[in-house]
């Protein structure tokens, strides 16, 4: 399952409107099969591991980050029906799927058809795997991750606006791994001014996956995809994660609109002093409303900066 899960990986950012799932068939204790959801959500993991296994496939068990399919779409047949006919005899699933054509039908009719089925296996990672679409099918919107890079004293520019660099180009490396691995990215007006931001992915090999460019912004620009409101996101299809890279007024809307699901504070050994704070008004109150919403996910140095990520509690 480890191994399914590093290839449903590979699809991360890169899937929607489906869910990114890998697979591996194993058959006397060797892999004859792998596959992972590919970029725009076909051909399936299971497909692609199967028709690499050829006649392996018979008598193996597939391991599977999500339960196989069950319903027949004008893209493709059924990945259950896929694995009935190619004679696995066991399945060992993640989870279940809650998309309601699939919702336990997968594994009914797998074990109608005799497939051994277990599911559960390190459900909690496979969940965190396909956030993006669970976030989409529970809340109706992409999952949301807000980016911010700050200095010491939480700035994110001088006061005339300048905020290239604060941080070093690790962190900026990370920014851009981490741009691949969502589907479309947003920016406010203000930054699309101050920077004229390319917003692409500028890592070697990874150049194809630049996500689509979104503009926040009341007035729609020539050339970018324009959103009126934070809450059109929903609107945006074909995008089950959306990074979000400010600047403040931007990261300040998403917040106060309690759509960020993640959060990536890079901070940078400066002080800035007199400057640009990172947010404005997100709708506090209270103090306590502030505490118990967010939780440390992973922290680590790049370069000389600090990378801290939260997601909510
Ligand atoms: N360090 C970092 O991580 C980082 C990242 C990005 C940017 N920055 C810096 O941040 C500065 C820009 O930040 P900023 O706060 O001035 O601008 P911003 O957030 O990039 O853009 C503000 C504009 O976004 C639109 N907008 C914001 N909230 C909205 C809402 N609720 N509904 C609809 N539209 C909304 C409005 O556009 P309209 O007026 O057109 O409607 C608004 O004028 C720049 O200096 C940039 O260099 C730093």
């Amino acid at each position: 399952m480890g191994a399914a899960l590093a290839l449903a990986d590979r699809g991360v950012g890169r899937t929607a409107p489906n869910p990114n799932v890998g697979c591996v068939l194993v058959r006397e204790g060797r892999v004859v099969g792998r596959g992972w959801t590919q970029a725009g959500g076909r051909p399936h993991a299971e497909a692609m591991a199967l028709a690499e296994a050829g006649e392996a496939a018979r008598g193996a068990t597939a391991y599977v980050t999500l339960e196989p399919c069950a319903h027949v779409s004008p893209r493709g047949p059924a990945c259950t029906d896929l694995l009935i006919a190619a004679g696995v005899a066991r399945i060992m699933a993640a989870m279940g799927d809650p998309d309601p054509r699939t919702d336990g039908q997968g594994f009914a009719r797998a074990r109608a058809a005799g497939i051994s089925v277990t599911t559960g296996v390190r459900e909690t990672e496979a969940r965190a795997m396909i956030a993006g679409f669970l976030t989409r099918r529970a809340r109706h919107r992409p999952f949301v991750t807000l980016k911010l890079a700050t200095s010491l004293d939480g700035k994110i520019a001088r006061p005339d606006g300048e905020s290239r660099w604060i941080t070093g180009p690790d962190a900026r490396a990370h920014t851009h791994l981490e741009r691949s691995r969502h589907e479309a990215i947003l920016v406010g007006r203000g930054t699309l001014e101050a920077d004229s931001p390319r917003l692409d992915v500028r890592l070697p090999g990874l150049e194809s996956h630049a996500p689509r460019r979104v503009l926040l912004s009341r007035t729609p620009e020539a050339g970018w995809e324009t959103i009126p409101s934070p809450a059109a996101i929903a609107s945006l299809a074909g995008v089950d994660r959306l990074m979000v890279e400010g600047g403040a007024q931007t990261a300040s809307a998403f917040l106060a609109g309690d759509l960020v699901d993640r959060l990536l504070l890079y901070r940078a050994p400066i002080l800035i002093g007199e400057g640009r704070a990172a947010l404005g008004d997100i709708g506090l109150t209270r103090l306590a409303e502030a505490h118990g919403r967010w939780r440390l996910a992973d922290a680590r140095m790049l370069g000389s900066d600090r990378l801290e990520v939260y997601e909510r509690d």
